[in-house]
């Protein structure tokens, strides 16, 4: 989807998606000493980042739907702290090398060679020591899961992510994981889920 259909879908409703960060972050990144500066990357109505700033961290939240920052700003408002917003297209737009101490990617879907080049300036964005994760729908998920994109080409494994980190980073976790969800007729089921967790060289 481009930006306008983006900001269709964010302009939609109040928040899109919930204004508690994503359970895999918040469980990764509960422990992380806020030591400075820190990215989301397609950050959209700001959820993370916004308690990632909470936290202490200095954030950068990027997207390129100035609908979807426009609520991450009211949220961070509300909450009575302040994100840097920056309105760019990812896979026209590189983030300064070596200026992060953390680097964040939720839920960020577009076909793979355009995130094989996200991915890798993503790595480089980031200062020696410091922390890379990535959560997202896995491949896996339109067959044994539910919900997310259901074209194959915009989904992703651990693995795939963590080869192209590996070069840049200590990989500590590329895994499968699950998170339970409520489908339209509220059943629960299960979502599957990719997350990468990396260090910086
Ligand atoms: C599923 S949402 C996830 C938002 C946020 N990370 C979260 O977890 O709540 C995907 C986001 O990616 C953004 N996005 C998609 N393609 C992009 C691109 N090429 N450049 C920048 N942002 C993009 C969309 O605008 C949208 O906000």
């Amino acid at each position: 989807m481009d930006a306008a259909g983006w900001d269709e879908r964010y302009r939609g409703s109040e928040l899109v998606w919930k204004a508690a960060p994503n359970r895999f972050v918040g469980e990764e990144l509960a422990d992380l000493k806020p030591t400075g500066r820190a990215v989301d990357l397609a950050a959209g109505e700001g959820r993370n980042a916004v308690w990632l700033a909470e936290r202490g961290w200095e954030v950068d939240a990027v997207d390129f739907s100035a609908v979807a920052l426009e609520k991450a700003e009211r949220l961070a408002s509300d909450r009575d702290v302040r994100l840097r917003t920056v309105r760019a297209d990812l896979t026209l737009w590189a983030p300064p090398e070596a200026t992060y101490d953390l680097v964040l990617i939720a839920y960020l879907h577009l076909p793979w060679p355009d995130m094989a080049q996200v991915l890798p300036r993503a790595a480089t964005a980031v200062r020696e020591g410091g922390t890379l994760l990535l959560v997202g729908h896995d491949a896996a998920n339109p067959e044994h899961g539910h919900g997310g994109p259901q074209d194959p080409r915009v989904l992703y494994t651990a693995e795939q992510v963590a080869g192209l980190w590996r070069p840049y980073a200590d990989i500590l976790r590329a895994e499968t994981v699950t998170r339970a969800v409520t489908d339209g007729d509220g059943y629960s089921r299960t979502a599957l889920d990719a997350l990468v967790r990396a260090v910086r060289r």
